[in-house]
């Protein structure tokens, strides 16, 4: 392939835009608008970079899919598995299924200071989760599993809202979720993780 030709050809390209932008007319005042404008982007995009870093808001880890049609059946988002589960290492994780308008199970238990994780899985559209005073908030799209672990700083009523327009009931589309404290906290009597995956 020939590299050279293409280069030049890039090279004048982008010489007659530079060219031809130098030669617009941009009124001084507007040319200060313009770089406040640039400024102020610049500052929101490096505080979301930089608060991202911090916070470590990223996107879920694995691409889990699941079918959304059938979660009744899957062994791991059956309803009697769903909410609260200790494995023998004390992992401690949380199943949910999101559908229009509600969180399943609509209310649970969890200790403080202690890292969770959270399974989601939508039966329907799409939705979103978003838990104030964490960094729990993420997409929950039909046909994929959404994982995020997560640890909540102090005992309190925690809701659980959902932050993605799911259709006329989405201003009611919330749940909550109660943190106690770590010492207080009785781990629910049927503790068998099944399916997903198992953190080792
Ligand atoms: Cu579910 Cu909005």
């Amino acid at each position: 392939m020939q590299i050279e030709p293409l280069k030049q050809k890039c090279e004048q390209l982008f010489r007659d835009f530079y060219t031809e932008f130098r030669g617009i007319h941009i009124d001084q005042l507007e040319r200060k608008w313009i770089t406040i404008s640039m400024v102020v982007i610049g500052l929101f995009v490096g505080i979301i970079t930089i608060d991202a870093f911090f916070h470590g808001v990223n996107p879920p880890s694995k691409v889990e899919t699941i079918d959304s049609a059938s979660l009744h059946l899957s062994k791991e988002f059956a309803e009697d598995n769903l909410g609260v589960q200790v494995d023998d290492k004390d992992n401690v994780t949380v199943r949910m299924v999101a559908g229009r308008y509600s969180f399943f199970p609509k209310h649970i238990t969890v200790p403080a200071e202690t890292p969770i994780t959270l399974r989601w899985v939508s039966m329907d559209v799409l939705h979103g989760v978003h838990i104030p005073m964490t960094n729990m908030s993420t997409m929950i799209v039909p046909g994929y599993v959404a994982e995020i672990t997560t640890t909540f700083p102090k005992p309190g009523e925690y809701p659980v809202l959902c932050n993605e327009y799911c259709g006329l009931g989405h201003n009611h589309m919330w749940s909550n979720i109660s943190v106690i404290a770590k010492e207080d906290w009785e781990a629910p009597e049927k503790s068998s993780a099944k399916g997903g995956s198992n953190h080792e």
